[in-house]
């Protein structure tokens, strides 16, 4: 027949196999600690007492719950380097204090650790780690703690230990993965700028294009958020219109900023600057998009009459198509040193046009929602009136014009059809 005693003991060892399961939550934790002295205080008949979280960055003990030790007890106190070892050397077992007075830390802490009658203290040790430490005050009975006691004592604060101690790589693990993400944003800002920058050493090179890649880079990012890319997609698709021209910094600055039609020679020359750019880009890697691969096709046609390998619409790589949809829209809409820039209702003529031959459709018709959603107010954004002007984008007719190109776009290209037939 258990004793009272002994049921009390079954039904406290349960409540703390239940509390054990909930370490895992802020708040949980401080109420695990709390009942846990509770159930222990209460189960022994024991007056007062406290349990400590041991902090080794601060070398000090603080207190997460206490009871009965009153106002003037205090919540935290130091720990030494050789109070630490001492502890350590002592294992997870009690120390009373009558008998532990030539022990630094209880020197230091005598007088208050007596006025409050605290008898017993049990350092919490996690694998060979001090994690914090048990303050207990007299039996209420005034017995002194017999073996029987001790052992609950100790199993009590080894759950206590593992449960401070569970918590401590919680917090550990939480402090890397925020270092980890602070990390992974630095270099995502030092990527984007090192892009940013490449992209103006481009344009300098060109004085008649001023901010090409820039915009191109704007577009690129116009046309992925129309087809509904994920944000680190969107990205990098920017990325490689910034970069596109990237092969431009080898080609002659007389050649690219000839006044004049180029001729067959001079024109050999620019065309490399794709596969020039690709050889660049290659050895970097780029976090979300194929960047080089943008850069190498972004000449090609639907129809096979790009260049540098005249592939035809499968065989490009998507990014690619957009980001020579944004690039030409930007050689039609700027000025270049032979002819002034195309009135915005030839741009989308020209574009709906060539649909199908040298764009694909289906990005024609997002960057041409873009473009209707931000005249018609239907979005906040002013992308297109920032980089093109607000005269010129507002001219009569641009939206009937949008409207009647977005109908008549087929869905997918005429080449994917017949191909797919
Ligand atoms: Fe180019
Ligand atoms: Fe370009």
């Amino acid at each position: 027949m258990p004793t009272t005693q002994q049921q009390k003991l079954v039904h406290t060892f349960s409540a703390l196999a239940d509390i054990g399961q909930e370490v895992a939550h802020k708040n949980n934790f401080q109420e695990m600690i709390h009942t846990s002295l509770h159930l222990l205080l209460g189960s022994l008949a024991i007056m007062r007492g406290g349990v400590a979280r041991y902090s080794r960055f601060g070398h000090e003990l603080n207190f997460l719950a206490v009871r009965g030790l009153g106002d003037d007890f205090p919540l935290s106190a130091s720990l030494e380097m050789s109070d630490e070892r001492e502890f350590l050397n002592t294992g997870m077992s009690d120390i009373e204090i009558s008998q532990a007075k030539m022990l630094a830390f209880f020197q230091r802490y005598q007088r208050i650790l007596e006025r409050k009658n605290i008898e017993l203290i049990m350092p919490l040790i996690v694998r060979d780690e001090l994690v914090g430490m048990v303050f207990l005050g007299e039996k209420a009975s005034g017995e002194h703690f017999n073996s029987s006691d001790k052992a609950i004592i100790q199993a009590m604060a080894r759950h206590i230990g593992v449960g401070i101690h569970q918590r401590n790589l919680m917090a550990e693990l939480a402090r890397r993965a925020e270092e980890n993400r602070k990390l992974y944003e630095d270099m995502r800002m030092t990527y984007q700028d090192t892009v940013k920058a490449f992209a103006t050493a481009i344009d300098c090179k060109d004085k008649y294009t001023e901010g090409h890649s820039v915009r191109v880079g704007k577009y690129s990012e116009i046309i992925a958020q129309e087809l509904g890319w994920s944000d680190e997609e969107i990205e990098g698709v920017a990325v490689a219109g910034y970069l596109h021209d990237v092969g431009k910094l080898t080609v002659e600055r007389n050649i690219i900023n000839a006044p004049y039609r180029i001729n067959a020679k001079e024109s050999a020359e620019l065309n490399k600057h794709p596969a020039v750019g690709f050889e660049i880009l290659s050895p970097i890697h780029h976090p979300y998009t194929d960047v080089p691969l943008a850069a190498k096709y972004h000449h090609e046609r639907l129809d096979g009459r790009g260049y540098p390998d005249g592939l035809k619409d499968n065989e490009i790589p998507y990014i690619a198509k957009i980001v020579n949809l944004a690039d030409s829209f930007d050689a039609m809409t700027t000025d270049r040193p032979y002819k002034r820039r195309r009135p915005a209702n030839e741009v989308i003529e020209d574009l709906r046009r060539n649909a199908g031959k040298q764009f694909a459709p289906e990005l024609v018709t997002a960057f041409c929602n873009g473009m209707l959603k931000e005249l018609t107010g239907e979005s906040k954004n002013r992308q297109f009136r920032r980089l093109l002007g607000r005269e010129y984008m507002e001219a009569e007719g641009i939206v009937p014009l949008l409207k009647q190109a977005l109908n008549g776009m087929d869905a997918t290209s005429s080449l994917t059809f017949v191909a797919s037939h």
